[in-house]
């Protein structure tokens, strides 16, 4: 007999629904929130209301397209955190809502756990996924993350951001240039036009895994500052060069940390996720950097690299395989796990 997850995902601010059946994706389907561009960042009381509204029409296309009615769930997984609250409950409250209509367990998932097993998300029987152990990295916009899987249950973090997210670096400096929100995508297509040696930018210098990159984003403001007494037009003018050499500086401070976890876990896989993993400088780094180690890299598809429900269903079709269901009264968390 077949297993049928639904997912829902709903921590930031894209709303996402997803089937699974036997580990075997049916639809993902995705509404992204566009009502935060104007603000320069995402705003949680508008975010929540844009999922309120969103939710049931995507978890109704989600079921469409995967060609299945309500009463074939197994289950129904969902992001529990972390995240922001008010779009947590929101996707945590309708999970539950339908899985008590359709008397079906809940099983709940850590939106980082989703992240790293989305390389388990199957298109089709015969796609390969990664053996344990491998590294993670899973760089967003809220983390930055060196993960050591062991399994799709043990995961052991080795390092993480003291300060700001590789994401938020991207998006605090591409607002810097007056780009909207959220920069790093606009950064990452100015960066194929402009020459990454421009500019020099301060690198961290702390010790362990551990990731830093509020010198840059501070070192970067600057740069721009200063350049701008002179000429008013310098942004204008060197703008690719400017996202160029930002993503660089970025891509630099990433491989050196896991240049040095992968030397101390002696692992033989690198895999890659979080919605900064879709910038292609970052996939193209990850791939060179994983040949000239002779380690296999896992590159996910952009898709399943920003958030969205797949990684939901795929962590929450693990857990109810192994009988790990969510009680009613949990409520959503928006850091630590409770
Ligand atoms: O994982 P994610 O979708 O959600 C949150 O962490 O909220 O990551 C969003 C982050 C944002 O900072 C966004 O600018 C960044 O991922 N991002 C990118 C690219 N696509 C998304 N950064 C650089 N290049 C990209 N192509």
């Amino acid at each position: 007999m077949s297993t049928t997850i639904l997912g829902i995902e709903s921590s930031c601010d894209d709303t996402s629904a997803a089937v699974i059946s036997d580990g075997i994706l049916r639809s993902n389907v995705i509404a992204s929130q566009k009502v935060h561009e104007q603000f320069g960042g995402v705003v949680p009381e508008l975010a929540s209301r844009a999922h309120q509204q969103n939710i049931l029409p995507v978890v109704s296309e989600a079921l469409r397209q995967a060609g299945i009615v309500c009463s074939e769930l197994d289950a129904i997984a969902f992001t529990r955190g972390p995240g922001l609250l008010g779009s947590l409950l929101v996707g945590t409250s309708f999970a539950k809502g339908m899985a008590i209509g359709l008397g079906i367990p809940t099983v709940d998932v850590n939106h980082l756990h989703g992240h790293v097993l989305s390389h388990f998300i199957k298109e089709n029987e015969g796609q390969e996924v990664p053996e344990f152990p491998f590294l993670c990295l899973l760089i967003s916009g809220g983390n930055s993350q060196i993960i050591l899987v062991r399994s799709p249950f043990d995961m052991e973090m080795l390092g993480s951001t003291i300060d700001d997210a590789a994401g938020e670096a991207f998006d605090k400096c591409a607002k810097v240039m007056g780009l909207p929100y959220p920069g790093g995508p606009i950064i990452d297509r100015l960066a194929t036009e402009g020459d990454p040696d421009a500019f020099k930018f301060a690198k961290p210098n702390i010790p362990g895994f551990d990731y830093s990159f509020s010198g840059l984003k501070t070192s970067f403001l600057y740069t721009v500052r200063d350049h701008l007494k002179n000429d008013p037009q310098f942004i204008e003018k060197r703008k690719a060069d400017l996202a160029a050499s930002l993503q660089k500086t970025i891509i630099d401070i990433l491989l050196d940390k896991l240049a040095k976890a992968v030397k101390a876990t002696k692992v033989n896989a690198v895999a890659i996720g979080g919605g900064v993993s879709a910038n292609s400088g970052v996939r193209n780094a990850i791939q060179d950097f994983c040949n000239r180690r002779h380690i296999k890299a896992w590159i996910p598809k952009r898709a399943f690299s920003t958030d969205n429900a797949a990684m939901v269903a795929i962590a929450g079709y693990y857990k109810y395989i192994k009988g790990e269901f969510c009680s009613l009264d949990m409520p959503p968390y928006s850091k630590v796990e409770v």
